[in-house]
């Protein structure tokens, strides 16, 4: 059974090994981070973004919320957003979904959550406007389904931000990718084509 100092022996172990491969790994990280990836994914504990691209420390910007969803008035991601474009100069955007998400499922259910359900009206959203292709679907596709069309979209707000658009604009490289991860097979799956602004 875990146990959190099983978390702080683990951090001993790994930051002992870490150093052993690479003495400067740590004191050349803490000098500055400079990832190409920013990543918006759900905070579902089996899709961890770095584990499942095989990416170390200092390689992806990190955005996880439930069900991987970008408001256009949540200063939360709005911030790593911008940061991320901006500052850090990303050249790759990934939103990342995952089947049989938690988030997406709660949105359709037609049962009340608390709080969370206002968090996932945008979802609400995305399965009306496709009434007609998720009525046609058994149960467990039309939740996987919809995970599909929550991934994309949340790239379209994403591309519609006033923040990717000005990049594109100044004619900054930068890619938008929609990709949704499946947990039966811990693979990721491309939805359609990046999205880089010309
Ligand atoms: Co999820």
């Amino acid at each position: 059974m875990l146990n959190i100092a099983t978390l702080l022996e683990n951090n001993k172990k790994w930051a002992a090994q870490r150093t052993l491969e690479d003495p400067d790994f740590f004191e050349r990280l803490s000098q500055q981070q400079s990832p190409k990836f920013l990543w918006i994914g759900c905070s579902d504990s089996r899709v961890p973004a770095n584990q499942i691209t095989g990416l170390a420390p200092g390689e992806v910007f990190v955005h996880r919320n439930v069900a991987n969803v970008v408001h256009q008035t949540d200063l939360n991601c709005l911030s790593v957003l911008q940061f991320a474009v901006e500052v850090l100069k990303v050249e790759h955007i990934v939103v990342c979904g995952h089947y049989g998400c938690g988030g997406v499922s709660a949105a359709v259910d037609n049962k009340r959550h608390g709080m969370i359900d206002n968090w996932l009206r945008q979802i609400r959203q995305t399965a009306s406007a496709h009434e007609e292709e998720l009525c046609a679907l058994s149960d467990s596709e039309k939740v996987d389904r919809l995970c599909e069309l929550n991934v994309v979209t949340n790239v379209n707000n994403v591309a519609q931000s006033t923040i990717v658009e000005d990049a594109w604009s100044r004619g900054q490289e930068l890619q938008i990718h929609a990709w949704i991860y499946r947990l039966t097979t811990g693979r990721i799956k491309t939805l359609q084509d990046s999205r880089s602004g010309q």
